[in-house]
């Protein structure tokens, strides 16, 4: 059975968890991170080689100020208080997004980590911040014109492996799974170029319920489709 190389995560119903438990928003929040520490590790130590969390959508800027605050103070926290596991369990932290518009104080943590944890590789944690899938092949389009300008592209022609190299996702795997938990099957400018042929997954379990057992769940089913890439069944298993 073959492993997700590359499973990704809208991490979906925060909200939703504290409302049910007349708590506020952001306790749903702070439940949801401790369900990132325990889908890390999992991933970690089934052998999945990256794992891409939808953490902060840019659309999400858009959420009520003190809101978007808390959320900012727990991903700062989070980065801190992580790094050591992470570390000791040779997790490699990046990020994709815009993340120049996230407060001074948590782009210098996000650095900070991603530089501490540069040199472990048994998997690749990458979180999603202030990430939309349109500004991302837009910004990446930006660069080639730039690129463009310096005379450093050959004929006016730019390739759709070369045009990769330009998202923030340069060197990564497209994802193999994207699970969506909550109930809500749209995609939200999550990876919209990665995601050619994803196998999506959808779930209405809530972020703060989701463990271990769901995610094994999500693999198993994920282990019994079928993969075609455009091609016929009986092409798969010619032997
Ligand atoms: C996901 O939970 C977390 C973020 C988008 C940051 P939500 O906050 O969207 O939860 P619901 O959808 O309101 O339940
Ligand atoms: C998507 O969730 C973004 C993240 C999980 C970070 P949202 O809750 O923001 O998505 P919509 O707006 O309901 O589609
Ligand atoms: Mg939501």
């Amino acid at each position: 059975m073959t492993l997700p190389r590359h499973i990704a995560v809208i991490m979906d119903g925060n909200g939703r968890w504290a409302r049910e438990r007349n708590l506020p928003r952001i306790e749903g929040h702070r439940r949801g991170s401790e369900t990132v520490d325990e889908i890390v590790m999992a991933c970690r130590d089934l052998g999945v080689g990256f794992l891409t969390l939808y953490a902060f959508s840019l659309e999400n800027w858009n959420r009520p100020k003190d809101e978007v605050a808390a959320l900012m103070a727990l991903l700062k926290e989070f980065l801190i208080f992580k790094r050591e596991k992470m570390i000791k369990n040779q997790i490699r932290l990046v990020s994709i997004g815009d993340v120049e518009r996230l407060p001074k104080d948590v782009l210098q943590t996000l650095r900070d980590t991603e530089q501490m944890t540069e040199s472990q590789d048994k998997m690749v944690l990458n979180l999603a911040l202030s990430y939309g899938g349109r500004d991302e092949i837009v910004r990446a389009i930006n660069a080639v014109l730039k690129e463009k300008g310096n005379g450093l592209l050959k004929d006016n022609f730019i390739s759709i492996k070369e045009f990769s190299k330009y998202l923030d996702t340069s060197g990564m795997p497209d994802p193999d799974l994207l699970i969506r938990t909550s109930g809500e099957r749209r995609v939200s400018n999550f990876l919209l170029w990665q995601s050619a042929y994803t196998e999506y997954y959808f779930t209405e379990t809530l972020w703060p319920d989701f463990s271990r057992n769901h995610l094994l769940q999500a693999i198993r089913e994920f282990q019994g489709r079928e993969r075609r890439f455009g091609m016929t069944s009986e092409q798969l298993h010619v032997v």
